[in-house]
C-alpha cells in the first residue's frame, strides 16, 4: 500500500511552534517516526509539507488521479490551518476519490470556537484528533487494516 502524507501550513515549524499544544517533535522526528511505522506495516509513504493551500491541491492531484503513474492508494492528510476553510483541498480530495484520513495533534474540539469547525472531514473516512505524532501512526493502521469509516458525510 502506498500512502500519499501531507503536512499544511506551518507544521514546518513543529518543534520550536507552541510546544505546550502540539508538543517537541520536528517535523523531521515526526516523519522518522511515520517512515518507521510504514516499514513495519508493509506500507510505503510520499510525506510532503507546505504552506501554500496550491502546492497541496498540485500534491494530491499528482498521487491521487486515476490516470497517474504515481498514483498512491491512501492520502494521510494534516491541513492545519486550511482545515477550517479550505473548500479548494475538500474538492481536491473528493476530486481524486481515495480513501483519506485526517489528522490533527491537537484536540480542535477542545480550543478555540473556529478550530472546532473541519470542511474536510466530510470528505474523510475519520478524524484522529489530539493524540500528537502519534495519530499520524494511527491512521496509518486504519488505512492499512482497512478499518470502517467513522465519518459517514
Ligand atoms: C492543527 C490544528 C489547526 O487548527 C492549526 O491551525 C494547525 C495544526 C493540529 O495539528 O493540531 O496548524 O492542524
Amino acid at each position: 500500500m502506498k500512502i500519499l502524507v501531507i503536512h499544511g501550513p506551518n507544521l514546518n515549524l513543529l518543534g520550536a511552534r507552541q510546544p505546550e499544544i502540539y508538543g517537541t517533535l520536528t517535523l523531521a522526528d515526526i516523519n522518522t517516526a511515520i517512515e518507521g511505522h510504514a516499514k513495519k506495516r508493509g506500507a510505503r509513504v510520499t510525506v510532503f509539507q507546505s504552506n501554500s493551500e496550491g502546492a497541496i491541491i498540485d500534491t494530491i492531484h499528482r498521487y491521487g488521479q486515476k490516470e497517474s503513474e504515481k498514483r498512491h492508494d491512501a492520502l494521510i492528510i494534516n491541513p492545519a490551518a486550511l482545515t477550517h476553510y479550505s473548500i479548494a483541498i475538500r474538492d481536491a480530495i473528493e476530486g481524486v476519490d481515495i480513501p483519506a484520513i485526517e489528522v490533527h495533534l491537537s484536540d480542535i474540539h477542545a480550543r478555540e470556537e473556529f478550530r472546532r469547525h473541519s470542511v474536510i472531514a466530510p470528505v474523510c473516512r475519520q478524524q484522529i484528533a489530539g493524540h500528537g505524532w502519534r495519530g499520524y501512526l494511527e491512521a496509518m493502521d486504519a488505512l492499512v487494516d482497512g478499518s470502517p469509516p467513522k465519518i459517514h458525510p
